[in-house]
């Protein structure tokens, strides 16, 4: 049977064995996908077990998609240009780590036909899904990226890998087409971010990375003033989606069913 993990510290919430081995039965594949809380001592031992192929494949989730790098044999493109890993597999003998977070927001947007050709997109937050935001907002074409984050030291550290993005002091709105919390906060119900909407306008894109509540102040927020609103469901389906394919070589289904096991 095969094994299949996703890691990170906390992990117990993590949604992606309920997604993988719906998939995986769904399939009538003969593996099994688990969760695993580790602690940075561990990185070593794990990535020689998927060299042993005592493990097939593994999601990497916070705080390791960038600590993971230096153990693995070679990166993606993506993986490389984001310096973030979420996806590892094995191939001819070596340990390779892939980003699918930036496919999963790509396939997010899409979805939603919001084109961000030309757009100004304003992100809040430095964390772990940041650069692939990022990367895939420029593919898709967007003019120019801000970066607002609390601590500005961790926001000044995205321009190392996207020298062109520009860094707005925590508290100061710029004008935006697209805005997305990629912040922590929101995970809470009651969770409140400490800046002043009112005046961005209309008809801006809302987009929250948060899907669980599937409707974060945030959102709540952008939908009174009136602008489109979309939490980050699809875009952790869609990333789980492209790991599955990439492990597997299978396109699994996403129907009403798999969107409501993350409920
Ligand atoms: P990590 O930072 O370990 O990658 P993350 O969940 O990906 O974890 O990121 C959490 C993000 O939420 C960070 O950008 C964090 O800001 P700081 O860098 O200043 O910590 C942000 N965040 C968390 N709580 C916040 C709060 N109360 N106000 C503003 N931003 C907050």
């Amino acid at each position: 049977m095969k094994k299949y993990l996703v890691i990170g510290n906390p992990i117990k919430h993590s949604l992606s064995p309920d997604l993988h081995n719906y998939w995986i039965k769904q399939n009538h594949i003969n593996a099994v996908y688990e969760k695993k809380k580790i602690d940075n001592n561990e990185l070593e031992s794990l990535i020689l077990e998927i060299k042993q192929e005592n493990i097939n494949g593994v999601n990497v989730t916070v705080p390791f998609k960038n600590v993971i790098i230096p153990y693995l044999d070679a990166l993606s493109d993506e993986a490389k240009k984001t310096q973030s890993v979420n996806t590892i597999y094995l191939k001819n003998k070596k340990v390779i780590g892939h980003n699918t977070d930036i496919e999963g927001f790509e396939a997010a947007i899409k979805k939603i036909n919001f084109d961000f050709n030309n757009k100004k997109i304003f992100i809040l937050g430095a964390g772990g899904v940041v650069p692939s935001i990022i990367y895939a907002s420029f593919r898709m074409g967007s003019s120019e990226i801000f970066v607002s984050n609390r601590t500005k030291s961790k926001a000044e550290k995205i321009k190392n890998i996207f020298n062109n993005v520009h860094i707005v002091d925590w508290g100061n709105i710029p004008n935006f087409d697209v805005i997305i919390n990629a912040t922590s906060l929101g995970l809470s119900k009651d969770d409140k971010i400490n800046l002043d909407f009112s005046k961005v306008g209309k008809n801006k894109l809302f987009y929250d990375v948060i899907y669980n509540p599937s409707e974060t102040n945030f959102l709540n927020t952008g939908k009174k003033l009136g602008n489109i609103f979309e939490n980050g469901k699809l875009m952790f389906i869609y990333q789980a989606f492209s790991a599955f394919k990439l492990w597997h070589d299978i396109e699994p289904i996403i129907n009403s069913k798999s969107m409501k096991l993350l409920d």
